[in-house]
């Protein structure tokens, strides 16, 4: 088995993101928290790749559907859809109309429980109720009933895998073997060498 420290996630960075500004603030999130980043790049992708990046989880679409209805049940209202797939179809088509406007930014960050600590820095799906502190909370306003209404995505800045197996299967949509660096950063002997023997004098 691989060492924790190995754990990958896929980052992007989505078009509002890039537009508003936010590159630099963004990857400084990550980066200071002591995670690697092994492999960075800018281009406008297809509608093809983002349905292929939003299926690599054949469950995706019901659980998007039943996150989203939840959330209007939550607040009182009524939602929308019929049922979860009917949410989840509609949103995938809103996602290939959003994520392909302009460049985004694609990148693997890796280290001991990269998805997690990934995942909790850039806040819940919708900014409405992301946590303060977190990027979707601090950095945007959107929320489900607008974007509903709307009739597009919810712009959220970023996307972040949500688990081990989905971050393998988008990483490879996103690089090729070769774009993905190996290489020692120095803060990993503090990080992650067991006796610290390199500070000793
Ligand atoms: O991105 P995250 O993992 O937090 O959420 P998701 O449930 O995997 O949904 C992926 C993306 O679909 C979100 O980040 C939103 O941009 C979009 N989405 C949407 O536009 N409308 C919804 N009702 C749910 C998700
Ligand atoms: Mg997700």
């Amino acid at each position: 088995m691989a060492h924790p420290k190995e754990e990958r996630t896929l980052v992007l960075i989505k078009p509002d993101g890039v537009q508003r500004g936010l590159i630099g603030e963004i990857i400084n999130r990550y980066e200071r928290t002591g995670l690697k980043m092994i492999a960075l790049k800018m281009l406008v992708p297809d509608k093809d790749m983002i349905e292929r990046h939003y299926t690599v989880d054949p469950e995706w679409k019901r659980k998007v559907g039943e996150k989203s209805m939840k959330s209007y049940i939550a607040n009182g209202e009524e939602p929308p859809f019929k049922t979860p797939e009917e949410c989840g179809n509609a949103v995938i088509e809103r996602l290939k109309n959003y994520m392909i406007v302009s460049p985004v930014i694609a990148m693997i960050w890796q280290g001991n429980k990269a998805i997690g600590i990934v995942r909790k820095i850039t806040g819940g799906t919708e900014p409405l109720t992301s946590d303060v502190g977190t990027i979707r909370g601090d950095f945007t306003i959107d929320s489900y009933d607008m974007s509903d209404l709307d009739n597009r995505a919810i712009r959220n800045l970023i996307h972040a895998s949500g688990s081990v197996e989905e971050a393998e299967k988008e990483i490879k949509i996103w690089f090729k073997e070769n774009e993905i660096l190996q290489y020692n950063l120095v803060q990993e002997k503090i990080i992650y060498d067991v006796n610290l023997d390199s500070l000793r004098e």
